[in-house]
């Protein structure tokens, strides 16, 4: 199956939040298929994942960690100006950044435990670093058949919504969404050949999820593994005609 739809040369994939979990998988993943020519491996401490080190010792040059935090704007502007340098486009990115309870944000069951700080930990990751990383990378969009996709998660549906809590993770999620969306309609205009998708990767087993998994049905709890392969499944997808739509990693749709 072809990375990305309408694609025909070797690749150049950017993935965020690459230092562990499912966006580690991802690098793993890629750096294994022919047809992708370089991996930039973002993460804040990239340079110092032992996991990544492994790669780029199997893979060599393939390979590129860069430190940048996606919430600031700074940082974003130096991934595209210094180590982007010298990239004239990107066919694929997927955004595999997020918190559930980590770096402030608390995965709430009731009213009474959200804060002001745990809400906007969870935007700061969750919502507006995904978005700034378009942003920043969309000159690199342009041209070219080219996939943004970013790791959502099924409970930021609202329609999907029975169970209630989670509250500042639910809305962050939600909201990407509509960014995405947003974002999708502009793209069209800019480039035809562009795709922005929403994806929910399943329940994985990584430090995000850590705490949560006693409540997860046996066989229902995937390797990381697992996930990127049906992740990169889904991309392969789905083109520019279903540009700004969710799926999950069942390539089954999610309803907003
Ligand atoms: N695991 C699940 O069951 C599950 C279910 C549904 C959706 N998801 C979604 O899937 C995505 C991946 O989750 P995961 O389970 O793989 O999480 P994870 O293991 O905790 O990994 C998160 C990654 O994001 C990076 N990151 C966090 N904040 C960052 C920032 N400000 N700038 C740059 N990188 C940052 C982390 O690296 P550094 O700490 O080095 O920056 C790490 O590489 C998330 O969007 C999550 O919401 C996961």
């Amino acid at each position: 199956m072809r990375l990305i739809p309408e694609l025909n040369s070797e690749a150049h994939v950017l993935i965020a939040g690459a230092s562990r979990g499912i966006g580690l998988a991802l690098c793993a993943a890629l750096l294994a298929r022919d047809d992708v020519a370089q991996v930039w491996a973002v993460a804040r401490a990239a340079s110092t994942s032992p996991e990544l080190a492994a790669l780029a010792a199997q893979y060599g040059d393939r390979l590129k960690p860069v430190d940048c935090d996606a919430r600031n704007e700074q940082s974003l502007e130096a991934l595209v100006s210094d180590d982007l340098a010298g990239c004239e486009h990107l066919h694929l990115v997927i955004s595999a950044l997020g918190i559930l309870h980590q770096d402030g944000a608390k995965a709430e069951k009731g009213l009474a435990q959200l804060t002001l700080a745990s809400l906007q930990a969870s935007f700061a990751t969750n919502t507006f670093a995904p978005i700034l990383l378009l942003k920043h990378l969309l000159p690199l969009l342009r041209k070219h058949p080219a996939t943004f996709a970013a790791l959502s998660a099924r409970v930021g549906s609202i329609g999907d919504n029975r169970l209630g809590g989670w509250y500042s993770y639910r809305a962050s999620k939600a909201a990407l969404n509509q960014l995405l969306h947003t974002a999708s309609i502009e793209l069209k205009r800019l480039n035809p050949a562009s795709t922005v998708l929403s994806i929910h990767p399943g329940t994985t087993d990584t430090e995000l999820s850590r705490p949560f998994q006693g409540n997860v049905p046996d066989g229902q709890l995937f390797e990381p593994a697992f996930s990127a392969d049906r992740i990169l499944e889904v991309v392969g997808a789905h083109g520019p005609a279903d540009s700004g739509t969710f799926w999950d990693w069942n390539d089954k749709p999610i309803v907003w």
